[in-house]
């Protein structure tokens, strides 16, 4: 009864996301995973069908969350120390396992010391709230994740301390900085490593460099952010992200234990007195219960795993089979966005077409993610395919085979038929 009035005006709100075209669909719920066989990568089940699907649509590019080192550190972990940490950490809730896994991601990603969160999300909040100043001005990409975007929010940064630049567009950084006027004293650009629905990465040699021309001109200088959660695992000759790709280390790095990594959590690496300022500082740490220990531990034999010699095999397989993907994309004269990233955009470019395809690869047992306007403007849909570490060359080879079947079949679209 006391609910009736919120209900009806957020039932209204909702109606106006699906009019939007903007409501997300319903959840789909894995109910089995299903481990390699042979030449066939793993299959997942779902609820309410019959048949198993190969995801194209998952973060995890190392392909670990089912690794047995992985699942038996979680399990060890577990028996030691319990399923939860029953307090925040400055409470008695910090446990070894937190500890080490701090130590290793710093080690990692070449940093003095780092601070581990329950997810990336809530590092980007965490970080805003530890450097933000009322002299802080923040320069970020046009196509930062949302978490970033949240952060400065969260933060409470004023529209005039903040300035958009194009996409990896560095004239528009430089134009960015140039305005920036003297009452400001410290200036943070912060950017993803790589764009997660394009799978292209910042020029972070270029953006360091601009960084470096104007840092004398504020008190605190001009700092550097990549949030990598895309990169760190999955990019650059050992996985250590778009930095290794790139040449150049940014000052502060965020990234995330859920993707390559195959586990659940984020962090943010850099000097030990910033990571003791978010210690201090950041709510979404201080206030809340970390990481259980079974993730801290999986997190750990991850980071391991991957920085070692099963971690390059996985790293060169995943490389050969984006090269795979993307050469077959290349031969069927389909259109993406080139580079080596395990994200994979297909470019449909038109919004029924998007829906159509997605639909015909899920009867087909293929999950992947369509992109349509507003969630990208009207022109760009998208399919994104991400490829993961334990795709085989048949699994690659039957997705590219249904594209093939799928789009010959699909009904021409009116722009399509105006030119035949
Ligand atoms: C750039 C970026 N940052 C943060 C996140 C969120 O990561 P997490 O799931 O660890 O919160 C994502 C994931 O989509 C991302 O792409």
């Amino acid at each position: 009864m006391a609910m009736e009035r919120l209900n009806r005006a957020l039932e209204l709100e909702l109606e106006g996301l699906q009019r939007e075209g903007r409501a997300k669909p319903p959840e789909r719920v894995i109910t089995a995973c299903h481990p390699p066989q042979g030449d066939i990568g793993p299959r997942y089940s779902l609820a309410g069908q019959s048949q198993l699907f190969l995801r194209m649509n998952s973060n995890s590019y190392l392909s670990l969350s089912s690794h047995p080192q992985l699942i038996d550190s979680a399990d060890r972990a577990t028996r030691r120390c319990g399923v939860g940490p029953g307090a925040v950490r400055f409470i008695d809730g910090t446990y070894s396992q937190h500890v080490a896994l701090e130590e290793r991601i710093a080690r990692f990603v070449g940093k003095e010391a780092a601070k581990i969160f329950n997810s990336a999300y809530t590092a980007n909040c965490g970080l805003a709230l530890s450097i933000a100043s009322p002299g802080t001005c923040w320069v970020g990409d046009q196509l930062n994740h949302n978490s970033i975007i949240r952060a400065m929010r969260i933060a409470g940064v004023p529209s005039g301390n903040k300035a958009i630049y194009r996409h990896n567009d560095m004239a528009d950084l430089r134009r960015c900085l140039d305005g920036i006027g003297g009452e400001v004293t410290r200036v943070v650009i912060v950017f993803d490593g790589i764009f997660s629905m394009r799978g292209d990465h910042a020029p972070v040699a270029d953006i360091a460099s601009l960084a470096a021309l104007h840092h004398e001109r504020f008190a605190d200088g001009v700092i550097t952010v990549v949030d990598d959660s895309h990169g760190i695992g999955a990019y650059g000759a050992t996985g250590r992200g778009t930095s290794e790709f790139c040449g150049v280390l940014p000052d502060i790095i965020v990234g995330t234990f859920g993707k390559a990594f195959g586990v659940n959590g984020g962090f943010i690496a850099g000097s030990r007195t910033l990571i003791e300022a978010v210690r201090q500082k950041a709510d979404t740490y201080i206030y809340t219960n970390p990481l259980s220990v079974a993730d801290c531990a999986a997190a750990s034999t991850a980071i391991d795993l991957c920085d070692g010699e099963e971690g390059r095999r996985r790293l060169a397989n995943l490389a050969e089979r984006t090269l795979q993907f993307r050469k077959g994309l290349d031969d069927l004269g389909l259109e993406s966005i080139p580079g080596p990233h395990p994200v994979v955009p297909l470019l449909v470019r038109d919004t029924a077409r998007t829906r159509a395809l997605v639909a015909r690869l899920f009867a087909a047992g293929i999950l992947v993610v369509g992109l349509t306007y507003p969630v990208v403007p009207r022109g760009d849909e998208t399919i994104r395919f991400q490829i993961n570490a334990a795709h085989t060359e048949a699994d690659i080879r039957l997705v590219l085979d249904v594209l093939a079947r799928e789009l010959a079949a699909l009904p021409a679209t009116p722009n399509e038929k105006e030119q035949t």
